[in-house]
């Protein structure tokens, strides 16, 4: 199988190549959706400290590991972990069932969007800045199912007729604008009366706001954020060139992601205070917040309506490069495991989603009685992939590369296309600081969370 994967391989037409497509997968409601309502419920200046010392540091390891592991072995993840070590296959199996988690409820907050970029499309910008319009909307039982519904069959649609090259292509163009737009917000927003105290509680840490769920809270979003521990930069590294500077383009893709994240936390947690005075409820609201905050700085705009649906558009693309890959990861683990061709492999994954999705969306109306360790499903779903699992397999991956392959196999595999400069904060990060820190955040964070002890 391995020199069969090797030789029908394609590759990134180059460097750049490589970093878009990367960083299409990695960029996506990740960072416009998730990252500002954990920062605004996570202290703000406190979790951006911590999400920063993470991502120039367990989070650069980890994707120098999973890309190198993929550029050696030429395989995705499910082969992967097996091809350097038979015991260590589970820990590709594993990786494996995060984005078939993903994927669903990932699908469900793309509906989200699609509804407003036809709310705001259709001239509706003065009703979706009502207070409660958004969980009056999530509460409802069919419309938010449809949205969804219509979501998922975007992506299937494109998945299976192959036309991601289309979407790729203009994602190229249209993710600029995103970043573009979303600078001109967030420059409005801090521009509004009331900003300031926003932007100092977005910037400035406030250590009593400090603990162990704020390192895991920030962790898991890193991972999920740059799509690690989950197989799939793996698959994405697989399809790279040697000749291609893997440090380099390491840190590219870091700067990318984060940058989007940090501006649309600008965007959104400074509007929390200069709208509802960013106490209690408005700062905690969770998942909702960039449907319940972003049309309100909208609908105090010149051209409210405009601005908004273009918002939304690009938003709305943002997820679809990234629904795209989380899809085409299950869809093509499944195929190398059960051979089924594609179309077949296409639509089950797609009737699984459908299933699986389904009370995601409902947890927040019809099925809202129902609360798995006290969250709603789709947080459920969320804390499961982010929180739990993919922290354990970041772990398990060093463990892996440092105690049982040798950390040679990678540096040497980084040093054929770089001149890893950064080899020996690698290996300090690989082989004690993460293992023992995020061993560390686990056990804590889940005895806090079980109120044994209460840090
Ligand atoms: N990284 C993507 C985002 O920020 C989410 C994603 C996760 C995409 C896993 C693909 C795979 O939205």
């Amino acid at each position: 199988m391995d020199n069969q994967g090797q030789k029908s391989r394609s590759s990134f037409s180059g460097k750049i190549g490589f970093v878009l497509a990367a960083a299409g997968s990695a960029v996506g409601l990740g960072n416009i959706w998730r990252f500002p309502y954990l920062a605004a419920k996570y202290g703000g200046g406190t979790f951006l400290l911590v999400y920063i010392i993470l991502a120039v540091t367990f989070g650069f390891a980890l994707m120098i590991t999973e890309i190198a592991i993929g550029r050696k072995t030429r395989l995705s993840a499910i082969g992967a972990y097996g091809a350097l070590d038979k015991r260590w296959s589970f820990l590709g199996k594993l990786a494996s069932a995060v984005p078939m988690i993903i994927f669903p409820y990932y699908c469900v907050i793309g509906g989200w969007v699609t509804k407003y970029l036809v709310v705001f499309a259709t001239g509706n910008s003065a009703a979706a800045a009502g207070d409660t319009y958004f969980t009056d909307f999530i509460a409802r039982p069919l419309e938010p199912l449809g949205w969804f519904f219509l979501f998922i069959a975007a992506t299937v649609i494109i998945v299976l007729f192959g036309v991601e090259k289309g979407i790729e292509k203009s994602s190229k163009f249209l993710m600029p604008i995103l970043a573009v737009l979303s600078v001109v917000i967030a420059i409005y927003t801090c521009c509004l009366p009331g900003a300031l105290e926003g932007i100092k509680y977005y910037f400035v840490p406030d250590f009593s706001d400090f603990s162990p769920m704020v390192i895991l809270a920030a962790l898991g979003q890193l991972f999920y954020s740059l799509s690690l521990a989950m197989g799939i930069m793996i698959t994405y590294g697989s399809y790279m060139k040697k000749e291609v500077d893997l440090e380099k383009s390491v840190h590219q893709i870091e700067i990318f992601d984060v940058g989007i994240a940090l501006v649309a936390g600008l965007m959104i947690v400074p509007a929390v205070f200069v709208f509802s005075g960013g106490k209690g409820d408005a700062i905690n609201a969770g998942a909702g917040l960039m449907f319940i905050t972003l049309p309100k700085v909208f609908d105090s705009m010149p051209l409210s309506n405009l601005v908004g649906a273009c918002f939304f558009l690009l938003v709305l693309f943002a997820a679809l490069t990234s629904s795209i890959s989380l899809m085409e990861t299950v869809v093509s683990i499944l195929q190398d495991k059960l051979k089924w061709n594609r179309k077949v492999t296409c639509i089950v994954v797609a009737v699984c989603a459908l299933l699986i999705g389904v009370p995601s969306s409902l947890g927040h109306g019809l099925w809202s009685g129902f609360q798995p360790l006290g969250m709603s499903i789709l947080d459920f779903f969320d804390f499961i992939s982010n929180s739990v699992l993919m922290p354990i397999i970041a772990l398990l991956t060093c463990i892996f590369v440092a105690f049982f392959i040798g950390m040679d196999q990678i540096t040497d595999e980084v040093k054929v296309s770089s001149n890893f400069a950064g080899e020996k904060l690698y290996r300090l990060i690989t082989k004690y600081l993460a293992p023992v820190c995020i061993f560390a955040i686990l056990v804590s964070s889940i005895l806090n969370s079980l109120k044994i002890i209460v840090i």
